[in-house]
């Protein structure tokens, strides 16, 4: 039997109050609820997480972000074992949004290893910000996964999904979607990479997503032609009527 899809929406900074948060959730929870091969993953902000996760139904609750220490002086973070204790299942780290704001791959990989602490899943953000030529992108992207996952030993991979999020492809100022194509080539090397790491089994056992201005229009083919093991939506994740038609679509490849 195949692998069930993993459909991960990243809300981001987004919505502003707890009313407009479930008006986007109940219905996303909904579509959810109903399939059998898809996984579904919302990620709001920190302050929806304990109510969504009290009433999550089938969906799975992950976090943005996280911190490396479980507990201290650390003034405005949130500990690996807070999030667990809510429950929340995943979390995203790495996320290139946290990376502009100074994140770099020590820091992914302390966040890494703490979640893995935890007993949190993550979803590992890699991603090029740009492609002068044939190969840089590759390099940039095979030294992100080694970096972050420095010390992560091959029994913890099952904990983790990579999603390839070229930096172009995200938000609203993007060029837009890479081509399923690109992301193809990218998965497959990121499974090489993973496998100097992990061995081979292992790392085939590791879900490569996409991420990057997905659609209902584009979806289908990223999971088709572009054989994704699952998709990381940020905007589209806000309109629960697009995002439950990319879960269909996901159950239905
Ligand atoms: P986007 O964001 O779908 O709005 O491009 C994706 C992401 O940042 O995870």
């Amino acid at each position: 039997m195949r692998k069930k899809k993993i459909i991960i929406g990243n809300w981001k900074m987004n919505p502003l109050s707890a009313k407009e948060a479930a008006k986007i959730f109940i219905p996303i929870k909904k579509t959810a609820g109903r399939l059998k091969k898809t996984e579904t993953i919302v990620c709001p902000p920190f302050i929806y997480l304990k109510n969504f996760s009290e009433q999550k139904g089938k969906c799975l609750i992950g976090a943005q972000d996280v911190f490396w220490k479980d507990n201290g002086s650390f003034t405005g973070e949130i500990s690996p074992l807070m999030l667990k204790s809510l429950p929340v299942s995943h979390v995203i780290i790495g996320h290139s949004e946290r990376r502009a704001l100074g994140e770099n791959n020590e820091v992914v990989s302390k966040k890494i290893s703490a979640a893995i602490s935890a007993g949190l899943k993550m979803i590992l953000c890699v991603g090029e910000k740009e492609r002068p030529d044939e190969a840089s992108h590759l390099n940039f992207v095979a030294n992100q996964v080694k970096e972050s996952l420095k010390g992560v030993s091959a029994k913890s991979a099952g904990n983790i999904i990579i999603a390839y999020e070229p930096v172009w492809a995200i938000g609203d100022g993007s060029k837009g979607p890479a081509s399923p194509e690109d992301a193809l080539e990218m998965s497959i090397f990121i499974k090489k990479v993973l496998t100097e790491i992990f061995g081979k089994k292992k790392a085939d056992a590791v879900p490569i997503l996409y991420g990057g201005s997905v659609d209902p229009g584009n979806a289908r083919e990223f999971l088709e032609k572009g054989a994704m093991d699952g998709l990381l939506v940020g905007r589209e994740s806000l309109n629960p009527k697009g995002f439950s038609d990319i879960l269909r679509i996901a159950e239905n490849v």
